[in-house]
């Protein structure tokens, strides 16, 4: 076996089959240093740190995603063809685009509508519908609701813009019931479903775009533990 471009593995077996994707690589060595038991990490090429460990006896591993479609869509891309990874888990935070979901909120990106023209490679003569797989849904929905941790499932928006010129353009979105806008999981819920194997994304709530409210470093924390709490869970 060969090391990607981006992922300086060379052997099997070294990465989980399960992998979370924090959009900032400090974060995965946090989560990694702070959950994970038994810890390596395999990879520092880019700064893009990669570690895997176990949680309650399974193996998991975490990776840094970077920012937008372009990053995950390389990381996501190298650990299903390169790597065999089947369960790919987005952990990030969004910005909310309803009155009701609220700063510190979890949210369950059920689809990821995108103003991305990530779909055009698949040239298909339509639009694509980026879904979560059903399965991880139901997992997470389910570990959620037994740890009663209230969570908001459904559209969200994978943005390619975070400073818009545009700055009522989430209006629209948000009129057609999407709950929050991040910047990933649009691409990575294709790259999952071109390669046929599973994506989900959880995210806290770190602003409003509704209320202009933001979450203090201490609000973070609680519903980011929240969150690693349900996503640790679907590691098989
Ligand atoms: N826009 C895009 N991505 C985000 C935001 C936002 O407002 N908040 C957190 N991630």
């Amino acid at each position: 076996m060969q090391k990607t471009p981006h992922i300086e593995v060379d052997q099997e077996g070294i990465i989980a089959k399960t992998v979370l994707l924090p959009g900032d690589p400090l974060r995965a060595k946090f989560i990694a240093e702070n959950y994970l038991s038994d810890v390596i990490q395999f990879n520092k090429v880019r700064n893009m740190f990669g570690y895997t460990g176990t949680y309650k006896g399974k193996r998991v591993s975490v990776m840094g995603s970077g920012m937008g479609m372009p990053s995950i869509g390389i990381y996501s891309y190298e650990l299903i063809h390169f790597y065999g990874v089947k369960n790919l888990i987005r952990v990030g935070s969004c910005g909310s685009m309803q009155e009701h979901v609220k700063v510190r909120d979890v949210v369950i990106g059920l689809s990821a509508s995108t103003n991305s023209n990530y779909a055009s490679q698949y040239q298909l003569s339509g639009t694509f519908a980026p879904t979560a797989s059903w399965e991880l849904v139901k997992k997470a929905v389910t570990v959620a609701e037994q740890k009663n941790i209230p969570v908001k499932v459904g559209n969200i928006l994978s943005s390619d813009i975070f400073y818009n010129a545009d700055t009522e353009a989430w209006k629209k979105w948000a009129a057609m019931g999407v709950l929050a806008v991040e910047m990933e999981a649009a691409a990575l819920y294709m790259n999952a479903a071109k390669a046929g194997v599973n994506a989900l994304c959880i995210l806290t709530v770190s602003d409003s775009l509704v209320s202009h409210e933001e979450t203090t470093s201490e609000e973070r924390e609680k519903s980011f533990t929240q969150m690693m709490e349900i996503a640790l869970e679907l590691a098989e």
